[in-house]
């Protein structure tokens, strides 16, 4: 449902030439880079609301301060509300490195004393593809979680809470641990998938040591792989087992089970 006219919508990008679909809808587009303070000085002017979507910034230092230039921009413009998508249950010193910026980020935000709202997302559903790979030619996830389980949401159900968050008055000040009902461990995720698609798949828990080498004999580079190491460790210890009804609140709706999820898995991932 739509809730604001198109041409209420600022959106800040690096490559305006990448969302050229939303201009064609009177999307105002503004060029700005998380690493260029005055560029997002300038494209954050007479912006009312923000939704800030944190940095995949690999290197925390790096990120942390992509996501700083961000909040001084905002704080300089005067922004009335921020809506900022963290990690589920961000605190500091977790396993999984990406955590540790988000956590930073929320501080800074907070001493801003500008009204914010955190959504503190646990692992996309969206993100199944690339954790179990091929594993519906092969029939086998190897993945070394253990048995740590995730409680996957939709990105498109909190596409739809932030909406309804930037759009009502009665956020402010607000942490939503933003996550699915149940959640799962990787041989349960492959029960479901076998489940609902008549298959065979099995979880297989293998070493980190392998995992890194098999994602740097794919040439990702090795911060990358330690960084994904590092979230894989993390589900091991229950970083993403968090579960809350906070979304399906925001929504006044259920939200999207996994079941129903995996039904729209392909084989070319
Ligand atoms: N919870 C989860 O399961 C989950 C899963 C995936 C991602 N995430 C998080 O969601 C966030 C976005 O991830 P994503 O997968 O959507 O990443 P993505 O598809 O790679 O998109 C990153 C976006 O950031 C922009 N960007 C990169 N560097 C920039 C810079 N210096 N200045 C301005 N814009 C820049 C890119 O712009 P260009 O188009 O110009 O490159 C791109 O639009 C990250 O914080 C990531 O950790 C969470």
């Amino acid at each position: 449902m739509q809730k604001v006219a198109p041409t209420n919508i600022v959106a800040i990008v690096r490559n305006p030439e990448t969302i050229n679909d939303f201009k064609e809808q009177g999307v105002i587009i503004r060029q700005a880079d998380y690493n260029d303070y005055e560029t997002l000085k300038q494209a954050f002017k007479g912006v009312e609301k923000a939704l800030q979507i944190s940095t995949i910034g690999v290197d925390v230092e790096t990120a942390k301060q992509q996501e700083k230039n961000v909040v001084n921009a905002m704080a300089k413009n005067n922004i009335k509300h921020i809506v900022y998508t963290s990690m589920v249950q961000a605190r500091p010193n977790t396993i999984f490195q990406g955590t540790e910026t988000q956590y930073h980020t929320e501080e800074l935000i907070k001493k801003t004393n500008i009204p914010y709202t955190f959504f503190r997302n646990t692992m996309y559903m969206e993100a199944i593809p690339e954790l179990i790979g091929n594993a519906l030619l092969t029939n086998v996830i190897r993945y070394p979680s253990g048995k740590g389980k995730v409680s996957f949401v939709s990105r498109t159900d909190i596409a739809e809470a932030i909406a309804n968050v930037l759009t009502e008055p009665t956020h402010q000040n607000q942490t939503y641990e933003i996550t699915g009902n149940t959640a799962y461990s990787f041989a349960e995720l492959a029960q479901l998938i076998n489940a609902e698609k008549k298959m065979n798949i099995q979880h297989i828990d293998i070493a980190d040591t392998d995992f890194k080498e098999e994602l740097m004999s794919y040439q990702i580079p090795v911060e990358v792989a330690d960084l994904l190491v590092s979230m894989a460790n993390g589900i091991k210890a229950g970083e993403f087992s968090f579960t809350s009804d906070s979304l399906e609140k925001l929504l006044g709706r259920k939200s999207l089970s996994l079941n129903e999820y995996v039904k729209t898995l392909h084989t070319a991932v």
